[in-house]
């Protein structure tokens, strides 16, 4: 019997990286070892040590260029990608896709103050949130930042942030469009029940209210209904939904021009997952909105969208290295590593699934071995890999975790005070620094023992 190829064998997509589980540039260099953007990766933690983040340079211009090469293709209005900065936010990351043309989604004032600093243009910046502070939505009114209202409390404060400048604000809202799909209960935002956005059938009351402001203006309508989705019905369906709160919207004097469809696109963790390339996704969408627009013969909109996962996921990777072996006869082997839930809280908040692979021998060879992949944390569940077949493995060995880009940094912790891991970008043989590692003293600064425990001890 021939044996099963490795993900890492499978041809890759260059147009639409979100279908590979790997970067687009990883290779298996004369050695027979892994390299990404044409860097060793043992020779990077060689360098950098481990645990390691590291982002593909290439695959993650190659992603924005599919969402903009899609949205002329399949759109004839005007369109705007945005990046949702929440999947990976840091300056590197706000640079990269604003030299690709693209918007911004910030949910923060940190993550607002990353994408200025990153050079996104504040006409482009959408800044999100159920819970925004008073400080955040001023800071955001002062610098232009077009706020998506999310509850009447967004309302009440914006309304009276516009009487105090006495000048106009454009707004824009963000609906539940009452959508399902099948994705972790925890990312599905779309559905009636979310503590995201207006109800949809509330929008009349809001459109309402909007009009009675005095300085607000209803500029554009935002939905979006969930993250790592598979199907394309659901934007299919989207379009039509959205193009009928327009239509609803200008019964009561609101002009909308811009129509903002959240992201949501999945990408390839594993071998079992078949995401619509990211062509498929803008098209459908593209084409349910402009159906609708001509069925009721509306002015196109300025189509908006929010991709993070399928923008950012695939270009990162994780390095870990191996520590202790602990077998449990007929049971199993775990196998720790110098990371874990830390640096990726995924698996044990959404019980994630990824693909990894023995950073000197990529490709399995004479693999007879499953392995649990514990990370080093005080917590039974740190478990990044249950059952997964390596090539044998030992003590310092390193493994490479494949689509780590997204929600892994970014949702980083110190756990058990375990410093962050260093950030590095590759590209044509070259490694930079995009974020340094952190170390244990860092996480010192911000602890104050008060003076009156100093003279007791
Ligand atoms: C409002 C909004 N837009 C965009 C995104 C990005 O979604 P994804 O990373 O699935 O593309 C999210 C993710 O949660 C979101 O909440």
């Amino acid at each position: 019997m021939e044996a099963k190829k490795s993900f890492l064998e499978q041809k890759i997509d260059l147009e639409s990286p979100n279908k590979n589980i790997v970067p687009i540039t990883t290779s298996i260099g004369t050695d027979g070892k892994l390299t990404i953007g044409g860097c060793s990766i043992e020779e990077l933690v060689e360098k950098y040590d481990s645990p390691l983040y590291i982002l593909d340079e290439l695959t993650l211009r190659n992603s924005c260029r599919a969402y903009k090469k899609a949205l002329e293709k399949y759109y004839p209005g005007e369109s705007l990608p945005i990046y949702a900065s929440k999947a990976n936010s840091s300056i590197f990351m706000s640079n990269l896709v604003s030299s690709e043309g693209f918007g911004l989604d910030a949910v923060s004032e940190g993550e607002l103050l990353t994408a200025l600093k990153g050079g996104v243009p504040n006409e482009k910046i959408v800044f999100h949130g159920n819970n925004k502070s008073d400080k955040e939505l001023d800071f955001a009114v002062k610098n232009n930042i077009k706020v998506i209202v999310d509850n009447d409390y967004d309302l009440e404060r914006l309304d009276k942030i516009s009487n105090s400048f006495n000048r106009e604000l454009e707004i824009m809202i963000r609906f539940t469009p009452g959508i399902e799909c099948h994705t972790h209960k925890y990312i599905k935002t779309g559905s009636f029940d979310s503590k995201f956005g207006f109800g949809i059938e509330y929008l009349n009351t809001l459109f309402e209210r909007i009009s009675n402001t005095k300085h607000l203006k209803l500029k554009g309508i935002h939905a979006h209904i969930g993250s790592q989705i598979f199907e394309l019905e659901p934007h299919n369906d989207l379009g039509e939904i959205m193009v009928n709160v327009i239509l609803d919207a200008k019964k009561f004097g609101h002009d909308i021009k811009k129509l903002n469809v959240g992201g949501g696109l999945g990408i390839k963790y594993t071998e079992d997952d078949d995401p619509p390339s990211i062509y498929d996704w803008v098209k459908t969408i593209s084409n349910s909105v402009v159906r609708a627009c001509k069925k009721y013969n509306l002015d196109l909109p300025t189509l908006m969208c929010e991709p993070g996962r399928s923008i950012v996921s695939t270009a990162g990777i994780t390095i870990y290295k191996i520590g202790a072996f602990k077998e449990i006869p007929g049971i199993r082997t775990y196998l720790a590593v110098d990371g874990g839930m830390s640096d990726n809280p995924r698996p044990i908040t959404y019980q994630s699934n990824y693909s990894a692979c023995l950073v000197r021998n990529p490709l399995n060879i004479n693999s007879k071995n499953k392995y649990t992949i514990a990370g080093k944390h005080c917590e039974s569940g740190d478990v990044l890999f249950k059952e997964i077949e390596l090539a044998d493995c030992k003590t310092g060995d390193l493994i490479c975790v494949f689509g780590t880009g997204a929600y892994n940094n970014s949702m980083s912790s110190n756990y058990n005070r375990i410093p962050r891991p260093a950030a590095l970008l590759v590209c044509d043989g070259e490694a930079e620094i995009i974020q340094k590692r952190e170390s244990p003293f860092d996480l010192l600064k911000y602890d104050v023992l008060p003076d009156r425990f100093i003279k007791q001890n």
